[in-house]
């Protein structure tokens, strides 16, 4: 039967499962492990200051919503992940639920999402690295200078030095993309050590800064003289410096920090008992992280007026150096060090897995699907590395975690779309996981995540309609006439 929408059916999917066979062993303590892992990263250990500069001390505040809109993705991705448990995630079940072209916005728009959020992450972590960076070369008795540190458009006040690249951000790209290719992947124990020490140091980060809270940086004097919690407003305004704030811009930004759990959803084929365990992995991966972030912040801004860290890169630590509080700062910095490439690693491989899965659909060359001989994807992963390379080494992580919001935003929006039409198309077909109160969990999803959306810069919604833009014209020059759908005639592919 011809299919307009070209859309992929649940049968066919099963069929691409047929043979594989893994061994149901995760029980729901390491997906919690698994989904805080992919969580926790630079979100909060960096990104908390560029929020804290939009919204003041009500960042709190937008943890909660980004929290909020998040669980109600989570909860999506837990019903279809066990439903139709296919590599691809968001872009497969877009394929089944709305057909071809939708499929190809949402894996376009996921690729450009995964490429960014790595690169944050390495530009995150070259914010707590560089100095260690730093000293290991001047050992070998190379001395480097501020432009191999900083991005192009970076200035040192104090000399006047102009930056060019950040080279720890490449370095640490490239380090990751040499165990990919060695087919190095995390190991639970590894992860499960790399999870408590991530979560350590924020506490730690927590319980010494709570020891200095004052009231007053909870509501600090703003410049015009007023005083509160949230000196920019509620919602997204311009202020007098040209930037966007307001609780619900600060929330935009930080939806950043709460990605990684749908690292959870794509472990459905080797969860025992999925209903119980795949649901309490995923959002209690979220709901951890949720508490885990309102304390840091709530530590953060009531230990020292926002406006003092809010443009420093390594936030956590600065605030403690601050505080006199050395040891800590130190021990921060390198968790932060050791764990930080986890989260680029979830995501550069995440990426990998989606090229393989749109390249086996013909939309991208075949040669993205093509297995080396080491049984690792070694040119899609040598793409993957450059590309990012390019972004971490030049662009300013302000600007790009902005840009690596929309992508997730819109990916997210379209997971509950193909939940509640997925509902009615299959109403009979099983699932491990339902989602209870379908259709208030769905629409608070879709909404939440274009509220938060449309609170992204103006800059980043038309970078990310440009990229949306250039997909489309790339799909009908290649995807439309080459996919397997094109090839079997309009008909469900093989
Ligand atoms: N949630 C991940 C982070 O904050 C992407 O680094």
């Amino acid at each position: 039967m011809v299919d307009k929408l070209r859309r992929k059916t649940l049968a066919q999917m099963s069929g691409q499962l047929k043979g594989k066979g893994l061994v149901p062993s995760l029980g729901w303590p390491h997906l919690v492990a698994l989904g805080i892992g992919g969580i926790i990263g630079t979100g909060i250990y960096t990104l908390i200051g560029t929020a804290a500069d939009k919204a003041g001390p009500a960042v709190l505040l937008a943890f909660i919503i980004a929290g909020i809109v998040c669980t109600c993705a989570a909860f999506a991705y837990a019903e279809l992940a066990t439903m139709i448990p296919v590599a691809g995630g968001a872009y497969t079940y877009t394929y089944t639920a709305c057909g071809e072209i939708l499929a190809w916005a949402v894996g376009w728009s996921t690729i450009f999402g995964f490429l960014l959020v790595a690169s944050v992450v390495a530009s995150g972590w070259s914010a707590y690295c560089s100095p260690y960076f730093v000293h290991l070369f001047s050992t070998l008795g190379i001395d480097l200078p501020y432009w191999a540190l900083h991005v192009y458009g970076s200035v040192d006040a104090a000399s006047g030095a102009h930056g060019f690249i950040n080279l720890p951000a490449v370095v640490v790209v490239f380090i990751v993309a040499g165990f990919l290719l060695l087919g190095t992947r995390e190991s639970a124990l590894v992860n499960a050590v790399l999870v408590v020490l991530k979560v350590g140091a924020l506490l730690l980060f927590a319980a010494v800064a709570l020891c200095y809270f004052n009231s007053e940086n909870m509501h600090p004097v703003n410049a015009d003289g007023t005083q509160g919690f949230m000196p920019y407003g509620f919602f997204k305004e311009f202020t007098a410096d040209g930037v966007e704030r307001g609780v619900m811009a600060a929330a935009a930004a930080v939806f950043f920090a709460f990605y990684g759990f749908d690292t959870v959803a794509t472990a459905a084929e080797e969860t025992k008992n999925p209903e119980r365990n795949l649901s309490i992995g995923i959002i209690g991966s979220l709901m951890g992280c949720i508490l885990i972030y309102i304390f840091v912040s709530l530590a953060a801004v009531g230990a020292m007026p926002f406006t003092e860290f809010a443009h420093q890169g390594d936030v956590l630590a600065f605030v403690l150096r601050r505080l006199d509080n050395d040891w800590a700062a130190g021990i921060i910095a390198i968790i932060a060090g050791l764990a930080l490439p986890t989260v680029i690693l979830a995501f550069f491989y995440a990426q990998t897995r989606l090229l393989f899965t749109m390249g086996r659909d013909r939309l991208v060359p075949a040669g993205f699907a093509k297995i080396g001989e080491s049984g690792t994807l070694i040119g899609t992963i040598i793409f993957t590395a450059v590309l990012m390379a390019l972004i971490a080494g030049f662009f300013p992580i302000a600007k790009i975690a902005d840009y690596a919001n929309a992508g997730p935003l819109f990916t997210f929006a379209m997971v509950s779309v193909c939940l509640l039409i997925l509902r009615r198309q299959y109403p009979m077909a099983p699932r491990a996981f339902k989602v209870p109160y379908v259709w208030f969990v769905g629409i608070t999803g879709i909404l939440g995540c274009a509220y938060l959306f449309w609170n992204l810069p103006n800059e980043t919604r038309l970078g990310f309609l440009g990229w949306n833009i250039l997909g489309f014209a790339v799909y009908f020059a290649y995807g439309r006439r080459k996919s397997i759908f094109a090839r079997a005639g309009g008909r469900q592919a093989g």
